[in-house]
């Protein structure tokens, strides 16, 4: 049987089990914020018509160009609200329902006000094991804010993410989006320390920070202009395994060819 909250079953020995239905209990809300704007002013609204015009132009099929659109008005409020989703659904001919079907899919869509650097602490298990989860509750208690919230300033936006496949250099924190590696306690207390006094910290790897609002502007398509100011490539970490094989003569093995049907 299922409720507007919940499904309940029975196990095997006959016992009702409950399952709670809806979005994970650290999840802030679903796009319902106080004080969103619910529309633009026509200055707004006539800038991003321009750019979306751009975006939509590079896709055969018009509603394929949701994702960097939500980047677009994310860039414009900082975080996805009622104007945003409506001026995407208006632009690309789709509902309300599908534009946040979407929307609601990717961790990358902000859901809050976010600060002007979105400080991301990977503390799934690898970077939880090698760290992460010590960076994170030393992030926390040094900010004075919780997962998902920003400080007072509106500087930096605090989150624990997942994992971002740069695992060979965890414990990792991304800085709207970009890689700092290795990373320790006091490492990324400084680092948060260098983004709220206005003097960003290098990334690893990578171009340097810009403001949320522009990392979610470039992320929508528009133009990049920074300098590439990181490492670049694959770090030894990365190359360690492949390192290892070539002194150990290991090679893949041949791939087998199979014919149609074969294995289904
Ligand atoms: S587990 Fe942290 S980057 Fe993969």
């Amino acid at each position: 049987m299922t409720g507007p909250t919940g499904h309940s079953t029975k196990t095997s020995g006959g016992e009702r089990v409950f399952l709670r239905l809806g979005p994970p209990p650290e999840e802030p809300n679903q796009f319902v914020v106080e004080g969103a704007p619910q529309s633009y002013s026509p200055e707004v609204q006539a800038r991003l018509e321009l750019d979306a015009k751009e975006i939509i132009g590079r896709y055969p099929n018009k509603r394929s160009a949701l994702l960097p659109l939500l980047h677009l008005v994310q860039a414009q409020d900082s975080y996805l609200t009622p104007a945003g989703l409506e001026f995407c659904g208006r632009r690309l001919g789709l509902t309300g329902a599908e534009v946040s079907a979407v929307a609601s899919f990717y961790t990358m869509y902000r859901r809050g006000p976010t600060g002007d650097y979105l400080v991301g602490v990977c503390t799934n298990t690898l970077c939880a094991v090698m760290g992460g989860d010590a960076i994170f509750d030393s992030l926390k208690e040094h900010l004075g804010i919780g997962n998902d919230e920003t400080t007072e300033d509106g500087s930096v936006t605090l989150q624990h993410i997942e994992c971002n496949a740069a695992c060979d250099f965890a414990p990792v924190v991304m800085v709207n989006w970009e890689f700092f590696d290795n990373q320790t306690p006091e490492s990324a207390r400084d680092l948060v320390d260098s983004l709220r006094a206005g003097k960003p910290a290098t990334p690893t790897r990578g171009a340097a920070l810009c403001v949320f609002r522009e990392t979610s502007r470039i992320l929508a398509g528009m133009p990049d202009e920074r300098p590439d100011q990181g490492l670049g490539g694959a770090g030894p970490a990365t190359l360690a395994g492949l390192q290892v094989a070539k002194e150990h003569g290991m090679e893949a093995p041949q791939a087998t060819p199979t014919t149609p049907g074969e294995g289904d």
